[in-house]
């Protein structure tokens, strides 16, 4: 998989420049979930169509901006499922924003999932790989250098409660009612990759996306985003949830399919289990 790792990091340089460069406007195209794509969403998707097209191991492609599966190489032997460009819509206010990818083999589904990349573009630029240990590096003078190995504490500080508080349920409010009650501090800015990003190296906490009443079941992408995500957490020693059940133990029948989650530190997730398991 190095090519691939390599090629993931290509991307990263050249979405970086794009980000830093870039228009931030609007395009007159929506993706398959039905939001307006920015024009920066469409060249990054570009970017790593056109670097994964080089690279004989992929397969297929699909990404969160795209429709449809992309077969690049017959003989290839990893799919990989992408978010370019994850909370584009932040850029314009110069907040983080990252890119999300999962390796898979044989099909698009949890249970095939391998690994696991994603790259922060922030006030630097960093890229952590998942495989059997989930490790850190960062862009510096041109090159991805290894800076730590990423390992959760059973319990964090952090809690990063996403989507429309008066679409939540009350059983979900009051739980988060409680973990802000025993001291956890509040960190959300709305771009799932910055905020996993600070739980992983803050040493655990919780980030929510529940099922709503005006979304059933969630916002979250599961092949682009909740599944390479819950991947990382399980690697650094901390779990991904739906609420219920592990997220990689959920089917995916459509490739945009979402899925309420929770990803975070034993303790949370446990508390998380215990609420929902009481509320169904
Ligand atoms: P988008 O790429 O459309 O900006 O969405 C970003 C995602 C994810 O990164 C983030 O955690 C979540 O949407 C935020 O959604 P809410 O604003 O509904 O909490």
């Amino acid at each position: 998989m190095t090519e691939i790792f390599d090629a993931i990091k290509q991307t990263a340089i050249e979405i970086k420049e794009l980000i830093v460069n870039g228009d931030t406007g609007k395009s007159e195209q929506e993706n398959a979930t039905g939001d307006t794509q920015l024009k920066l969403d469409i060249q990054s998707d570009l970017i790593i169509e056109k670097i994964f097209a080089n690279v004989p191991s992929i397969k297929a492609i699909v990404s969160e901006e795209q429709e449809a599966i992309v077969n690049l190489h017959e003989k290839g032997k990893y799919l990989i499922a992408y978010d370019p460009l994850d909370g584009s819509s932040l850029v314009d206010v110069n907040l983080s924003v990252g890119s999300i990818f999962g390796i898979y083999e044989n099909d698009f589904t949890a249970d095939n999932l391998i690994a696991s990349v994603y790259v922060v573009f922030g006030p630097r630029v960093e890229l952590v790989i998942a495989t059997e240990e989930v490790k850190m590096y960062r862009l510096l003078k041109g090159k991805f250098e290894f800076i730590q190995t990423i390992a959760l504490n059973e319990k964090g500080k952090l809690n990063a409660p996403g989507s429309t508080q008066n679409c939540w349920a009350p059983f979900h409010k009051q739980l988060i009612d409680d973990i802000f009650n025993d001291g956890y501090r509040l960190r959300y800015s709305g771009g799932m990759v910055p905020d996993l990003h600070q739980i992983l190296l803050k040493g655990g906490g919780l980030f929510s996306y529940p099922g709503t009443s005006d979304r059933p079941k969630g916002k979250l992408r599961q092949l682009f985003e909740v599944f390479p995500f819950a991947f990382v957490f399980e690697k650094a020693g901390g779990q991904a949830i739906d609420g219920k059940q592990r997220v990689l133990n959920i089917p995916t029948t459509h490739i945009h399919d979402t899925t309420p989650c929770f990803f975070g530190s034993n303790e949370e997730i446990n508390r998380v289990l215990k609420v929902y398991k009481e509320n169904e």
